[in-house]
């Protein structure tokens, strides 16, 4: 799918200092050489994200963990080991060399190890840390393909990789392991219990995913049209209340069944949490681009193996037709 010659001129790009997009497990990254604060820099003008949001380091093997963390903790070795490569990603406290605009001027820093074979041979071929948020404009829906990488941000990418489908299709959990006890600061594929298994203690909820910029926290993932969360049995006389007032409407369904209604784009969600997952940034995409006046979302359930979905989805609605200014 992606040939050497094609990851050879990514490197080439990198060291160059130029931003290279590339597929992950989770959803593409927008990447840069981590060790070259003018290329991190682009990164941040490119998304229009602000300075005060770090980035992930991605690194090819946790034997690379002292290059960026100061303390490995006996925690993030257990996590290591069992979940990377892997949708995984672990705050630190810093190793000094650290660029402050990758830490976003924290003490701490993220570090993940991908599994996705494109990024691996991109890390491996290239050595060093690549620092690279989820490859789409601030506070908007992460790329699953490398389409919506172009579709976002056509010529401002130096080089995109074609790795097809994010598998797990929703960002890395975050465990923050630089505090006094374990926090989960996004939920992710791998759940809570699993996470509290390995290292013997529940992760407390973080709750704020970016402590340093409070306030834009809950709206995030978003798509541009108004996205409202209903229940199941609501979601089909909602949409048809609003279509006979001459509202177009959009609807990402789990259960209920599509109604006869005029101009009605309607994507019947998988059943599944993994499935659901992998394929959600994907339709919020297509019901945004069908320029409905609203998007309902019919709510999934409440199980632990929905909390990611779960997440994305509140944080969606939160932040779904502010000002492209967010
Ligand atoms: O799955 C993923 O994690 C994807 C792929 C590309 O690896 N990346 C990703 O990056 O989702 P991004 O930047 O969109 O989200 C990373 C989150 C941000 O909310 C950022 O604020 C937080 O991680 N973060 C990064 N470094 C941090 C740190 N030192 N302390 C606390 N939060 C941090
Ligand atoms: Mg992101």
């Amino acid at each position: 799918m992606v040939s050497d010659r094609e990851i050879e001129h990514a490197v080439a790009v990198l060291r160059a200092g130029g931003l290279v997009a590339f597929p992950t497990e989770t959803v593409y990254g927008l990447g840069a050489d981590a060790a070259n604060p003018d290329a991190v820099r682009k990164i941040f003008a490119v998304k229009g994200r602000p300075a005060t949001h770090p980035v992930i380091v991605h690194i090819a093997d946790a034997v690379q963990l002292p290059a960026w963390a100061a303390e490995v903790p006996e925690a993030a070795h257990r996590l290591a080991r069992r979940f990377w490569p892997g949708p995984l990603t672990l705050i630190l406290k810093r190793a000094r060399s650290v660029n402050d605009v990758v830490t976003g001027g924290q003490d701490t820093v993220a570090v993940r190890v991908p599994s996705h074979p494109v990024a691996r041979r991109l890390l491996a071929r290239f050595g060093g840390g690549i620092a690279a948020p989820s490859a789409n404009r601030f506070g908007r829906v992460s790329a699953t393909t490398a389409e919506h990488v172009r579709r976002e941000f056509g010529d401002a990418v130096d080089c995109v990789l074609d790795g097809g489908e994010a598998d797990v299709g929703i960002e890395s959990a975050i465990v923050d392991l630089s505090g006094a006890a374990p926090a989960l600061l996004r939920p992710g594929w791998i759940r809570a219990d699993e996470l509290a298994s390995v290292i013997g203690a529940w992760p407390a909820a973080g709750g704020a995913e970016a402590p340093r910029a409070p306030g834009t926290l809950a709206a995030h993932y978003a798509p541009r049209t108004v996205l409202i969360m209903v229940e199941g049995d609501l979601l089909v006389e909602l949409a048809g209340s609003l279509t006979r007032v001459g509202k177009r409407v959009a609807a990402l369904a789990f259960s209920a069944r599509r109604p006869l209604l005029q101009g009605l784009a309607w994507i019947a969600a998988p059943s599944d949490a993994r499935g659901y997952a992998h394929a959600l940034y994907a339709s919020l995409r297509a019901l945004d681009d069908a320029g409905c006046d609203a998007i309902l979302v019919e709510k999934p359930p409440q199980a632990p193996e929905w909390a990611a979905v779960n997440d994305r989805l509140a944080r969606a609605a939160a932040g779904s037709a502010v000002p492209d200014d967010t």
